[in-house]
């Protein structure tokens, strides 16, 4: 049987007003680029979707991860998208394009990627998850959640295929460095590193050999980009996204979705330095203006059919995550509470990579040693 790959490419290629949305016309350009795709063969389906001012690209495919084909359709609806923004003098048009020229493959300039290629089973439920105004690291609590927590994953504890566990990739995303972990016998050493969100952070889950779904084929990935890494400079955020199967064996739909009743701090928020809740919202509520946040994460829910996308739900529309947006909005609060004040903006290692630097500067030569 063909495997399919469902790949998720995504960049903010301009903003409508600032930072807020993606344009319409942005979606429509994306659209009909991608359907002349489909049609001469190259894909078997997509979706174009936003959050915030993220232009979203789900496509399905039998090339293979890292394809440079599919890459190359990618940039060219990005650049596409830019020529759109260009004319409509959208806001910051183009600027997670960091290169004038594709090379082969999309990782690297600029937009996130999140992909997988897998045997479609006899029923293939998948959560496409798309955050704004945060980072990678945002996805390691709820990954793990996911994966690995009894209190947040019934079937660990009481369905027998899910019971031994799941291996995590983590990636050092400084050292650029990967290793392989399991869960429940390295959980402590897992959470030692995954903690620690802007360094370490899950690139991909895999299931444990000798279950019920191979051992090599992922069944979770994030983009773990990070633009300034890319761009050597502060450029844009970098904004992730991730894929994540569920059901027979996995976790089921629910214990995918449950972490995100939390809320929990991410980084991100305005200028990419501040801390937040991540407010799961719907597809229609994806628009962050208030401090050009609180950051938001959605969820696109589909069925593959042969690589065909049924879909997408909005899941994160239920009136089951009202609550979790209710107590997003009071930390919210708090959090805005402390102005320039950590811990809602970060600490100075992580401002090291945005325009603070720049003010710091003016400062040093002020400086006289102390007593
Ligand atoms: C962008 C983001 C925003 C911007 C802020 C300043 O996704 O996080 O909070 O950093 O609006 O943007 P500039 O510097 O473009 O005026
Ligand atoms: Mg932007
Ligand atoms: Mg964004």
């Amino acid at each position: 049987m063909t495997k399919i790959t469902f790949s998720l490419i995504k960049a903010d290629v301009g903003g409508f007003p600032g930072h807020s949305s993606v344009h319409p016309d942005l979606i429509r350009t994306a659209e009909s680029h991608l359907e002349q795709v489909r049609k001469s063969g190259a894909l078997i389906d997509f979706r174009v979707m936003s959050c915030g001012d993220d232009l979203e690209l789900l496509m399905t495919h039998i090339n293979g991860c890292d394809n440079g084909e599919i890459h190359a359709i990618a940039w060219e609806c990005f650049e596409q998208a830019t020529e759109t923004a260009k004319k409509l003098k959208l806001y910051g048009a183009g600027q997670d394009l960091l290169s004038d020229a594709f090379s082969g493959n999309i990782r690297g300039m600029g937009p996130g990627v999140a992909e997988m290629e897998f045997n479609e089973r006899v029923s293939e439920p998948i959560v496409a998850f798309m955050m704004d105004k945060t980072e990678p690291g945002a996805f390691n609590l709820p990954i793990f959640r996911m994966f690995a927590d009894p209190f947040n994953t019934a079937g660990l504890v009481i369905d027998p295929a899910c019971h031994q566990g799941f291996v995590f990739e983590i990636w050092d995303i400084m050292a650029h460095k990967k290793v392989f972990m399991k869960c429940p016998e390295e959980m402590y050493d897992v959470l030692a590193l995954i903690g620690a969100k802007s360094k370490y952070v899950i690139k991909r889950v895999y299931p444990k050999s000798g279950g019920k779904l191979p051992e090599e084929e992922a069944v979770a990935v994030i983009s773990t980009e990070k633009l300034f890494q890319t761009a050597g400079t502060y450029v844009g955020k970098d904004d992730p996204a991730g894929l994540v199967r569920s059901q027979s064996g996995l976790p089921a739909l629910g214990e995918v979705l449950e972490p995100f009743a939390l809320s929990h701090l991410v980084s991100g928020w305005m200028r990419g330095s501040h801390n937040g809740p991540l407010m799961p919202c719907s597809f229609e509520t994806a628009h962050p203006t208030r401090f050009d946040g609180p950051p938001r994460v959605i969820a696109a829910g589909f069925q593959l059919a042969f690589g065909q996308l049924v879909g997408p739900v909005d899941l994160f529309k239920d009136i089951a995550f009202d609550l979790a947006r209710q107590r997003a909005l009071q930390i919210t609060e708090y959090m805005r509470a402390h102005g320039p004040f950590e811990p809602h903006r970060l600490p100075m290692e992580d401002m090291e990579y945005t325009t603070l630097p720049h003010v710091m500067k003016k400062l040093s030569d002020r400086f006289v040693p102390t007593e």
